[in-house]
């Protein structure tokens, strides 16, 4: 006991407390530089292009960042992703010996590949940091998710039938069912969802893609989202689940394992019960945390990359858990030009 409240009262170890105080904005940059890569080439209906050099961009600026990082959740497995795959060391820490926080890294350079092929609102550059150990390192395959915002804590279940679901979410957002917002992605798997809420007389928001930045409008009071229901992937899942750390918003999910192959992979991955319910707590449960997305188009919460004369500008969110931050930022990256001049709007 005496050791336990020794270890909850202990200071932060130094290299935990930089992640979030030093390298918040680092990762910053990071993000930035993946979505003006992949805003060059929106609207060009190339959507491998457009993950490609966003996830250039990426590993590119990783590597100046101060850490020893390791990525958890990336473009794959090593045999199928050139860059930025899974056990990949990245960081300016790696080359020197030196002393460097080591850092959990989950990406997704791209999320929305398609909404930046075809131009349209919501594709993000998106990625979470952690102390080692801090985020789950789930295998890319589906996972039933359900998101909340921190006044429906406590009030949905996973299993439970969805009227049920919107009822409680209604109750603790002093409003009625037919005034809820629930985001779900339009997929035919989706079918039966959809009529339930219908049935129970919620209004829904279908989107082809893009079911990250639709988590983190159900948790940001305003955005006219309350609740984000459905299955999607399970990597979006866990950085998903960092921003609702965050945030104090609430994630339920469990991976969909259907066939011999996953099974063999989440048992290889130390995943011992395939029917687990994950909380945003277990699939990013680290202390510290940084969640880093900058627009690549429009969206809820940011803008989408602007190019213009004097420079291109971006809109970003960095979130930390440990020390309640969450930041709007509207960077201006200045052309090379003796006469640039910076425009307050
Ligand atoms: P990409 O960015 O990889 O194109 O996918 C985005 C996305 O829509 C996610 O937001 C979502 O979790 C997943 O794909 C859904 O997968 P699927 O398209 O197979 O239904």
């Amino acid at each position: 006991m005496a050791t336990q409240v020794a270890e909850k009262n202990a200071a932060p170890r130094k290299s935990d407390a930089t992640l979030e105080f030093e390298l918040a904005l680092e990762f910053v940059r990071v993000v930035e530089e993946a979505a003006v890569a992949s805003a060059h080439t929106m609207g060009l209906g190339d959507r491998h292009k457009a993950d490609k050099v966003a996830t250039e961009a990426m590993r590119k600026c990783m590597d100046t960042v101060p850490m020893r990082g390791t990525i958890v959740i990336g473009e794959g497995e090593r045999d199928e992703a050139p860059m930025l795959y899974i056990g990949e060391q990245v960081g300016a820490g790696w080359h020197d010996g030196s002393t460097f926080p080591q850092v959990d890294i989950a990406v997704d350079p791209l999320e929305g590949t398609n909404l930046c092929a075809t131009g349209s609102p919501g594709a993000i550059t998106v990625l979470a940091a952690s102390e080692k150990g801090g985020l789950l390192n789930a295998p890319d395959c589906y996972m039933d998710k359900m998101v909340v915002g921190p006044s429906c804590k406590g009030a949905v279940d996973i299993d439970a039938p969805v009227s049920d679901n919107l009822k409680s979410i209604a109750q603790r957002l002093d409003r009625e069912v037919k005034d809820l917002v629930v985001v779900v992605l339009d997929r035919p798997r989706h079918q039966k969802l959809i009529d339930d809420i219908r049935k129970a007389g919620a209004r829904i928001q279908l989107i082809t893609d893009g079911d990250l930045s639709a988590g983190i409008a159900a948790a940001v009071v305003g955005t006219g989202v309350h609740a984000v229901m459905g299955t999607g992937g399970a990597p979006e899942g866990v950085i998903t689940a960092a921003a609702m750390r965050c945030l104090n918003g609430e994630m339920i999910a469990r991976l969909i394992i259907d066939t011999p192959e996953l099974e063999e992979r989440i048992e290889k991955m130390g995943i011992k019960d395939k029917k687990k319910i994950y909380s945003a707590k277990d699939l990013a449960p680290g202390n510290h945390l940084v969640f880093a997305a900058t627009g690549v188009t429009d969206g809820a919460l940011m803008k989408g990359v602007r190019f213009f004369g004097e420079g291109t500008r971006t809109s970003s969110i960095v979130m930390t858990r440990h020390s309640r931050k969450v930041r709007f930022v509207d960077s201006i990256h200045l052309a090379k030009r003796p006469d640039v001049k910076v425009r307050f709007a």
